[in-house]
């Protein structure tokens, strides 16, 4: 009789999880979409006071759900709870920017929630936890909290594009009218905001560049672009909430590839801490072309890069050095 040996079980927090995007994104993880369908995992719930209620009723709803690989849940409010021993973390709560809200102020919000999540995760996660933050604004979130959890390598520390990227692939795959699985190395070059650029330049479809493919270099240039930048907004009109499902499940694909690595051939796009590469101020959180081995991820190197993307590429560092700006006033005022 063969003997199964059950690997341990691995605790992933997922912050702000009463929300839109914690309830798709339980159910995937319970699923084996984050880390395998051989992986056991222990989902830690994070959330505030005033979501008690909603929290409790999703640990309910998994425990309903019956799933063999999630060996237990744990609901809480308890930042420390929440965060102990935890080797992955997804950074979804944060406070939404509100129609009367200027940048600078949910900057100043998100810039303590993510200060003191990050002094928890420093004392109380896996040394080596893998991060990945979602809430918005996402690449200066994670920044901060690089910052503030110093002995996490920075390495660890990323914010999630793979959505953006995932919107690209979806939109070339609908205009070529191909399935989406023959569609990549599409790149998210900057900001997880509308100021990203989305880059087909090195992307292939079909066997061919995309730009062979499609024909139609003005639609690549400037529809698609749009497309990709304002999808966010166009998913928060549609469904007058922000998108949930593609968020939880990009979340997936942005943490299963960094375990456990990219195929051959193929990059995706995460933010990571510049290393200058591509001539991105170092030290910044931006999106890069990535591929992952051993659960480390590397820049792509080499790639040509022409005078149109390079004026879309600096713009978008741009901003983000306004951010980073923004939240150092913003934690220097707070000390
Ligand atoms: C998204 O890309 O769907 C969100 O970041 C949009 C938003 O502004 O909440």
């Amino acid at each position: 009789k063969r003997s199964r040996t059950r690997k341990e079980p691995v605790r992933v927090l997922i912050t702000g999880a009463a929300g839109q995007i914690g309830y798709a994104l339980s159910s995937l993880v319970g699923h084996g979409e984050l880390l395998g369908k051989s992986q056991p995992v222990i989902l830690h719930l994070l959330d505030i006071g005033t979501a008690t209620e909603p929290l409790n009723g999703l640990k309910l709803e998994l425990v309903d759900s019956a799933l063999p690989l999630l060996t237990d849940v744990i609901a809480t409010t308890n930042l420390t709870e929440a965060c102990t021993g935890v080797s992955i973390a997804i950074m979804v709560g944060g406070y939404p920017r509100k129609t009367s809200m200027e940048r600078k102020d949910v900057m100043a919000m998100n810039g303590s929630i993510y200060k003191m999540h990050a002094s928890a995760l420093e004392k109380y996660a896996c040394k080596d936890c893998k991060v990945v933050v979602v809430a918005n604004p996402a690449n200066t979130n994670a920044l901060i909290l690089s910052e503030f959890a110093s002995s996490i390598p920075r390495k660890n520390i990323t914010c999630l594009t793979r959505l953006d990227h995932n919107r690209a692939l979806g939109q070339v795959a609908a205009k070529l009218a191909i399935p989406v699985s023959t569609v990549k190395n599409v790149t998210i070059w900057g900001n997880h905001s509308s100021t990203q650029y989305p880059d087909v330049n090195h992307g292939i479809a079909n066997g061919i560049g995309i730009r062979d493919a499609i024909k139609d270099d003005d639609w690549l240039d400037n529809e698609f672009v749009t497309i990709v930048q304002q999808r966010g907004a166009a998913i928060i009109k549609a469904r007058n909430m922000s998108s949930a499902l593609s968020a939880a499940s990009s979340v997936c694909d942005h943490i299963r590839d960094w375990v456990h690595g990219t195929p051959p051939g193929h990059w995706v796009s995460m933010g990571v801490l510049s290393d200058g590469s591509y001539g991105v101020p170092e030290g910044l959180c931006y999106s890069f072309p990535v591929t992952c081995q051993n659960g480390d991820w590397s820049i792509v190197q080499g790639l040509p890069i022409d005078a149109r993307s390079r004026h879309k590429m600096d713009d978008t560092a741009r901003e983000l050095e306004e951010e980073r700006q923004l939240a150092r006033e913003f934690l220097q005022d707070s000390k």
